[in-house]
C-alpha cells in the first residue's frame, strides 16, 4: 500500500530546475538522483531538467562533466543507454541569477518554449542547490518573473538546508519566501527526512499493533538517538565554523528524528496533519532556560590523534577554523519531551564529527520487570531494546531475553533483526531520489513545515544562550572515541549509560545471516 501520494500529481509533466549547476551537491548528488529517478521510470516521460550556472559552459562540457559525475556516484552502477536518454532531458542555462535580475526573463522564453512541448500541464520545480545567502534573492527574483507564481500549487521550490544561521535570519527568509509563495509551495530539505529508515519510524510506530501501546513513559525507560561520524569538517571549515554540531545536525537532523519517534499519531497520512503532530512534539520539548538546566548537556570538540591508523589534525587546526574557537564538533543532551505521553522518559541524543564509527541509530529502551521471576537483582536485568538502525545499514532489531538451549535454565539476550541492506541489496533509493519524487508528487511530509523549523530555532538557541562553556578549558575528545567523558557522565548521573554504537545489521550480513 502507498500512503501519501497523489495520483493526479502523477500525470504531470515535469520541468525540475536546479540553481547550482555546478557545485558539489548537484554533481554528488542531485544527478545521480535524477539519473537513477529516470531510469526507473519514476518521473514521467515528459520530464527536463535544466541546470542553471553562472559559469560559461557550453551544452557539451556541462554534458560531458554530468556523465563523468553520476558515473562516479551513481548508487549502483551507470546503464550506458539510460544514461544517455538522461542527458538528452538535460539542458544547461547559463545566467548570473544574484547580480542580473534582467537574466530571469531569457530564462522564462527558454522554459516557456519547453513547456510548450510537453502534451500534460507541467509541474515547475525549482531546486535551489546554492549558498544559503542567495535563497531569499532567487525566490524573490522568481516571483518577480512570474516564474514561480503565489498560490500555484505546481510551482514549487525546494530549499536546502540551512534555512537561516539563527531565529532571527531564519524569520527574515521565511519573510522573504511567504511573501512570494505560499507554505504548500515550499518543500524546505532535511535530507534525513528522505533516508528509508526515518521514512521506515511511522510505518514501524503506526503499521503494527506490538509497539504504540508500549510507547509511553509507562512502558519506556529511556530512547537514545545517536549520530556519530568518522569524519571531520572536510574543508568545511569556514561553513562549520558558524554552524557547529547544535546547527548543522541538532537543529534539523536529530530534533526530525526525536520528532517522528515522540510525536503522537496522526489522523491520516496526509502531509499536514503529520507535521501537525511532529510540531507539537517539538513545542513540548523543554528548553535550556537556566544555567542549572546546561548540566544536561555536554558540549566537545576533537582533538588532533589517530583514527582507523591514520593522523588527522584537531578541529582548531583545520583549515579556515580558528586557534581557540569554541565551536562544538560534539554534543550529548538529555533532552525532555514535556507532554502527558513522555513526562520523565528522557530522551538522550548524542552526534559528533571524528568519532569511532559512522552509524545513526536509534535506540528505545523498554523498562524492566519487577524482578519476581527471572532477574530477581533489578540491576543485572538486560532490558528489551528496539534498535532502529539508519545507516550506513538499514535495519530493525529487538534485543528480548529467552532461554538458552540445553540443560538448565539460563536466560540469555537474543535479537530479533531485520536486515533490510541484506534483503533489498543495491535497491534501495538514495535520500535525494525520495526527495525530488516527493516533491513532484506534491508530498510534502518529506519536508520542514514553517512553524517546525521556528521550534528547533527556538531549542537551539535556548543551548546557545545559556550553555557555552569557558573558551580556556574546553572539553575535548580523541578522534575514534566516543566522544568526552562527560557525555558518560551525563547518563551515569541518572544511573543509566549509553548503549554501544554497534554495526548490528552490518555484522550479521557479515555472519551471512540475513532477516
Ligand atoms: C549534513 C551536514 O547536513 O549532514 C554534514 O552538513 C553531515 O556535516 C551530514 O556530515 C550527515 O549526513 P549523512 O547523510 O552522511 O548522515
Amino acid at each position: 500500500m502507498r500512503a501519501n501520494s497523489n495520483n493526479t500529481e502523477e500525470n504531470k509533466a515535469l520541468t525540475l530546475m536546479i540553481f547550482g549547476a555546478t557545485g558539489d551537491l548537484t554533481h554528488r548528488k542531485l544527478l545521480p538522483a535524477l539519473y537513477h529517478l529516470m531510469a526507473e521510470k519514476q518521473l514521467p516521460d515528459e520530464t527536463r531538467v535544466i541546470a542553471i550556472g553562472r559559469r560559461d559552459l557550453s551544452e557539451e562540457e556541462y554534458r560531458a562533466s554530468v556523465r563523468q559525475s553520476v558515473a562516479r556516484h551513481s548508487r549502483s552502477g551507470v546503464d550506458e543507454t539510460h544514461l544517455e536518454e538522461f542527458i538528452n532531458a538535460l539542458s544547461y542555462h547559463q545566467m548570473e541569477f544574484v547580480s542580473d535580475p534582467e537574466s530571469y526573463q531569457g530564462f522564462k522564453k527558454r522554459l516557456e518554449k519547453i513547456e510548450k512541448n510537453y502534451t500534460q500541464p507541467a509541474v515547475r520545480l525549482f531546486f535551489l542547490a546554492v549558498a544559503p545567502e542567495f535563497f531569499g534573492v532567487i525566490v524573490s527574483h522568481l516571483k518577480a518573473n512570474k516564474l514561480a507564481v503565489r498560490r500555484n500549487p505546481d510551482h514549487r521550490v525546494m530549499i536546502e538546508k540551512p534555512f537561516g544561521s539563527d531565529l532571527a535570519s531564519a524569520r527574515a527568509l521565511n519573510a522573504i519566501i511567504s511573501d512570494a509563495l505560499d507554505e504548500r509551495q515550499v518543500y524546505r530539505i532535511d535530507h534525513y527526512l528522505g533516508k528509508e529508515m526515518i521514512r521506515n519510524i511511522l510505518a514501524l510506530r503506526f503499521g503494527n499493533s506490538l509497539f504504540e501501546p508500549l510507547w509511553n513513559h509507562n512502558y519506556i525507560d529511556n530512547i537514545q538517538i545517536t549520530a556519530s561520524e568518522t569524519l571531520g569538517v572536510e574543508g568545511r571549515g569556514a561553513y562549520y565554523e558558524q554552524a557547529g554540531i547544535l546547527k548543522d545536525m541538532l537543529q534539523n537532523h536529530l530534533l526530525q528524528m526525536l520528532a517522528l519517534i515522540t510525536m503522537e499519531p496522526p489522523a491520516d497520512l496526509m502531509p499536514e496533519s503529520i507535521r501537525d503532530e511532529k510540531v507539537k512534539a517539538l513545542r513540548a520539548l523543554r528548553r535550556y532556560e537556566t544555567t542549572g538546566a546546561c548540566a544536561e548537556i555536554a558540549l566537545g570538540q576533537y582533538v588532533s590523534g589517530l583514527i582507523n591508523g591514520e593522523s588527522v589534525p584537531g578541529y582548531r587546526e583545520e583549515k579556515d577554523v580558528a586557534s581557540d574557537s569554541v565551536t562544538p564538533t560534539f554534543i550529548a543532551l538529555r533532552a525532555n519531551v514535556d507532554n502527558f505521553r513522555w513526562g520523565g522518559v528522557p530522551i538522550y541524543i548524542r552526534a559528533g564529527k571524528r568519532m569511532n564509527k559512522r552509524c545513526t541509530q536509534i535506540v528505545v529502551e523498554f523498562k524492566r520487570l519487577p524482578g519476581i521471576n527471572y532477574y530477581p537483582e533489578f540491576k543485572n536485568q538486560p532490558p528489551n531494546l528496539l534498535v532502529i538502525e539508519v545507516q550506513p545499514t538499514e535495519g530493525i532489531h529487538f534485543q528480548i531475553n529467552a532461554k538458552r538451549p540445553g540443560n538448565g535454565f539460563v536466560v540469555d539476550q537474543v535479537e530479533m533483526n531485520y536486515a533490510q541492506s541484506s534483503r533489498f541489496q543495491g535497491n534501495v533509493p538514495e535520500a535525494y531520489e525520495q526527495l525530488i519524487l516527493e516533491a513532484y508528487r506534491a508530498n510534502s511530509s518529506l519536508f520542514t513545515r514553517w512553524d517546525e523549523l521556528e521550534q528547533s530555532w527556538q531549542f537551539v538557541e535556548s543551548i546557545e544562550r545559556n550553555c557555552q562553556p569557558d573558551s580556556h578549558h574546553y572539553p575535548t575528545y580523541s578522534p575514534g572515541s566516543q566522544g568526552p567523558e562527560r557525555a558518560d557522565l551525563l547518563l551515569k548521573a541518572d544511573g543509566r549509560a549509553w548503549h554501544e554504537i554497534e554495526l548490528r545489521t552490518e555484522n550479521i550480513i557479515k555472519k551471512g545471516s540475513s532477516h
